[in-house]
């Protein structure tokens, strides 16, 4: 419901105004020149490579990469080919993402790869979903991606910023062929644009059970090229990165990566840059901070080369820290233009998120470097695939009798995908125990497949058109019970083992309606005989098959929860994040430095190991009121994850005394700053622009991502952090209230003079348009540079900050409330366009307040048209006030390996 309300498809599509740089990738020539020199022979032979172009009539040879692309005629019969906007374009890709192929009909719908090394080897499976409004719809899709029986993800361009992705994982198979399948999850229609499979070293990324998710793979040093085959063998995408505060190094000498052992194969050009902080003291630090489940298992991968020549003696040693307290490496010595990779995946890494820190190791004085990473997580294989003589066994009865139903990949598993007309065992490698073709326009003989179906019980082709005759081998199917064959055109005489089965009483066999079928011995003659145990027989038959029906539907329900999305239930104790109270009084320096004071207690400076500085916040002892907030604040914050909400750290949580331990900000809270701000230069148009689209991004993931959505009730600047870079984070959620969609949910008002939606008393009803409220009066607190409630000189009365900007803007003299420590340095068309956000935030009626998507969407073409003036969008519909433009943001997340596409709209 919120995802409708939320999206502006229009506005998505104008992408215009807040595209980056794109990226190209790199020049081919040059980058097999530059392979030459480092890779004498291709470990990975391209003509392993399995290239599908999704949608595409003709094979071809790409004129990028030199690879070979098929069309994908030959692996699927379902679906429809589209083409994406002609106004689309690609910078990487761009021919194989022109097509793509959706999937209107059945639930699942697979490709099956079969790769030559077939089962127990290391592939490389990568997928690229690219929607470039095919369907002229503008309606972005949600649905789950398969692996073989296993959900692989879930891609949700509904609720993502995103409407194009690329999946990536690494993957041993246990049989000969890979399913890759694509799920409806009713949201849309589930569509593909490239599958490709490339067989890798089985000696890398290797993790015993389940595959890996790549999440990120930095090439380091590098501003803008992606790079992938043919400079990487594998045909990795390499994701071009930088850190901030560091320099860019790089070498022109000859790498020496590929040593017969090193079964990475990084490519030397990844490993010819790097980045280096700016001293030995200063750390490089990594975050990922996506909103993974705490629980998710990730895996690392740092490649280390000396480039930089060094003094004699001289040698860089360097260590990596997780998160500030756990020490992953011993010290790592690099050697000049060799490749070393650290994996510090033992014991795995998991926790909601991630900071790696890479220091100079004691006694080393060179800065720390890197120059390429990769990150991924385990993605879980429970369910095993049906049986493979069973699998076998009905592709053949699926292509012989061209079965028109929809028959997509593993016949059983998961249960509640299994294909219609059959019905399958419980065990671990489940069976094929009954198939029911009846009334399936079948034509020509029995086919010999059926026979491999040695689990079976019951078998119904009645009415179909087999003629032929009646094979003997279904005597030897000894589970087999049901055997129902009326209504064909079956000749010949029926064997006399199955008669004789029949009469013993062990099957039940049906063959009315078959004319020209004869009976060795005169039907009538057989039939008082086998009457009675017929019948006992068909009730156990019965019996079993409402056991199976029963036990399937079980089946099904309980599985249900479990392939709906990616997020599994946050566990709400994880043990890294437990501290006690010694601990505390440690990292506090025995509570030496007060950094600031919240409703319920104090905050204190904390300094973890290794000099990462934290925010304590302690709960006072007096705090009644307290306590329950802040387990409110630590459950809400435990359970959801975003970069731009306040980062826990860890609590303490030990009889009286209770604390929370939050990532440091170095520039404290948004209040303090305005206040004390006294130049331009710091607290910039453009800084104050983007800690409004930071607040805007943290209050969406709380309304319209996580699930139920939260309301903060509390926003207000003072909650508003912001750290070393000027970018902000939302904090203090020991107010926030989840958000029950079943009706009005009673509640006190609750929150901080001035910020207080004046609704709220009147209609007790706690909305997110409480949050848009106060979010409104931030705006205004950043155009003027005044608080909520105004003080004025000695004398007058407080007056609220609408009061004072309401007036004025409707006048038409918006001059008079910009701040004017800003000394005209802004432009004056995103100054109105923010303010007349603003001004929809703050109105009077729940009603008319925008969503926040909608806000944001209107800040982010405040940035654009701030760092371009000249922008200017057509668009045809939005939910605020005035002509909208803006459009999906392409942040990195989980499975989304780098902003390889952007999507525009034709009038932009
Ligand atoms: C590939 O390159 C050749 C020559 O550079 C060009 O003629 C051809 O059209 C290109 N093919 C595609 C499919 O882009
Ligand atoms: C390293 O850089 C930091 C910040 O620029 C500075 O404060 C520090 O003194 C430097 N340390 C050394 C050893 O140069
Ligand atoms: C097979 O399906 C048909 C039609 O759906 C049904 O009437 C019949 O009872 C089924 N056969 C068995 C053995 O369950
Ligand atoms: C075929 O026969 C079996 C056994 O009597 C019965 O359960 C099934 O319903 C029959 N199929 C149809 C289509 O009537």
């Amino acid at each position: 419901m919120f995802g409708g309300q939320k999206k502006l498809l229009v506005l998505e599509l104008c992408m215009v105004v807040i595209v980056q740089v794109i990226v190209t990738i790199s020049d081919s020539k040059l980058a097999a020149a530059d392979n030459k020199h480092s890779e004498m022979k291709l470990p990975s032979d391209p003509s392993d490579f399995i290239s599908i172009d999704c949608g595409t009539s003709g094979d071809y040879i790409d004129n990028e990469t030199g690879l070979f692309y098929e069309s994908d005629a030959k692996y699927i019969d379902t679906g429809e080919i589209n083409e994406v906007s002609p106004n689309f374009t690609a910078p990487a890709y761009h021919l194989q993402v022109r097509l793509l192929r959706s999937f209107p009909q059945g639930m699942r719908n697979c490709y099956t790869l079969k790769p030559k090394q077939g089962a127990n080897h290391n592939y490389l499976i990568k997928a690229i979903f690219v929607y470039g409004n095919y369907d002229g719809k503008n309606q972005f899709p949600s649905f789950d991606v398969y692996l073989g029986v296993n959900k692989w993800v879930t891609i949700d361009f509904v609720n993502d910023s995103r409407s194009s992705t690329v999946l990536e994982i690494m993957h041993v198979p246990s049989v000969d062929y890979i399913d890759v399948c694509l799920v409806k999850t009713g949201y849309g229609l589930p569509f593909i644009s490239v599958l490709e499979l490339r067989p890798l070293d089985n000696s890398i990324y290797q993790i015993q059970d389940g595959a890996l998710m790549t999440i990120r793979r930095y090439d380091v040093g590098v501003i803008s090229r992606y790079t992938r085959y043919p400079v990487d063998v594998y045909d990795r995408l390499w994701t071009p990165y930088n850190f901030s505060d560091s320099t860019v190094i790089s070498t022109q000498s000859t790498i020496y990566t590929q040593s017969l052992d090193d079964g990475y194969k990084i490519p030397a050009k990844v490993l010819k840059t790097a980045a280096k902080s700016q001293n030995a003291s200063i750390p490089l630090s990594l975050y990922f901070d996506d909103p993974l489940d705490s629980s998710t298992q990730c895996y690392v991968y740092f490649h280390f080369t000396e480039i930089e020549k060094l003094k004699e003696g001289q040698k860089r040693e360097l260590r990596i820290e997780l998160n500030g307290e756990r020490n992953l490496t011993e010290s790592i010595s690099l050697e000049y233009l060799k490749q070393t990779t650290t994996a510090p995946n033992n014991p795995p890494i998991n926790g909601s998120r991630l900071h790696f820190s890479i220091y100079a190791a004691e006694g080393s004085n060179l800065s720390p470097i890197l120059n390429a990473v990769e990150a991924l997580v385990l993605v879980e294989l429970p369910l095993s695939p049906t049986n493979l003589n069973d699998v076998n066994a009905i592709k053949d009865i699926k292509q012989i009798y061209k079965v028109t139903r929809n028959w997509q990949g593993d016949p059983c598993v998961p249960s509640n995908l299994s294909w219609e007309g059959l019905n399958c065992s419980n065990d671990v490698t489940p069976r094929i125990i009954s198939l029911n073709l009846s009334s399936s326009k079948l034509t020509g003989e029995i086919a010999t497949s059926l026979f491999n179906l040695e689990a079976l019980t019951s078998l119904d082709l009645s009415y179909n058109n087999l003629t032929g005759p009646l094979p003997e081998f279904f005597a030897q199917l000894l589970n087999l019970k049901v055997l129902n064959l009326t209504g064909n055109k079956l000749t010949g005489s029926v064997p006399d083992a199955l008669m004789e089965k029949s009469n013993g009483g062990t099957l039940l066999m049906r063959l009315e309606g078959n004319p020209d079928l004869r009976l060795s011995v005169p039907f009538h003659q057989k039939k008082m005989k086998f009457i009675t145990p017929v019948i006992a027989s068909a009730i156990v038959v019965l019996l079993i098959l409402l056991a199976t029906i029963a036990l399937v539907l079980f089946k099904r329900r309980s599985r249900g929860g479990m392939i709906t999305g990616y997020r599994k239930q946050v566990s709400l104790k994880s043990k890294n994040e437990a501290y006690t109270y010694t601990e505390i009084a440690t990292i506090t320096k025995n509570f030496a430095t007060v950094i600031g004071e919240g409703g319920f207690g104090k905050v204190y400076l904390g300094v973890l190991k290794y000099n990462t500085k934290v925010a304590v916040k302690v709960l006072s002892d007096t705090s009644k009121q307290g306590y329950k907030e802040f387990r409110a604040e630590a459950e809400l914050l435990r359970s959801v994850h975003n970069k731009h909400l306040l980062y826990l750290i860890g609590y303490c949580d030990e009889d009286e005394h209770k604390a929370l331990i939050y990532e440091f900000m170095e520039n404290g809270n948004l209040k303090n700053r305005l206040k004390e701000q006294t130049d331009a230069d710091s607290l910039s148009w453009k800084v104050r622009l983007n800690i409004a689209i930071d607040a805007a991004k943290g209050l969406e993931y709380l309304h319209n991502v996580s699930k139920p959505p939260i309301v903060h009730r509390d926003l207000k600047t003072s909650n508003i952090l912001i750290d070393e870079k000027m970018r902000a984070k939302l904090a203090d959620f020991g107010l926030s209230r989840v958000v029950t969609e079943s009706g009005p949910n009673s509640t006190n008002p609750a929150g901080t003079f001035g910020y207080i939606d004046p609704t709220i008393r009147l209609s007790k009803t706690l909305t997110r348009k409480v949050d848009v409220y106060s979010f409104g009066i931030i705006l205004f607190e950043l155009i003027t540079g005044k608080p909520a409630v105004i003080d004025m000189d000695l004398g007058s009365d407080a007056y609220h900050i609408l009061e004072w900007v309401i007036p004025e803007i409707e006048r038409g003299a918006i001059q008079n409330i910009i701040d004017p420590r800003l000394q005209g340095q802004f432009n004056a068309n995103a100054v109105q366009k923010m303010a007349n956000a603003a001004c929809s935030c703050a109105r009077p009626t729940v009603d008319e307040r925008p969503d926040i998507s909608d806000v944001l969407a209107e800040l982010n073409k405040c940035l654009a048209i701030e760092m371009d003036p000249g922008t200017t969008c057509k668009t045809t519909s939005s939910n605020m006030p005035e002509e909208a433009c803006s459009g999906k943001s392409t942040e990195i997340t989980p499975f989304n390996l780098g902003r390889l596409f952007e999507e525009r709209d034709e009038d932009c």
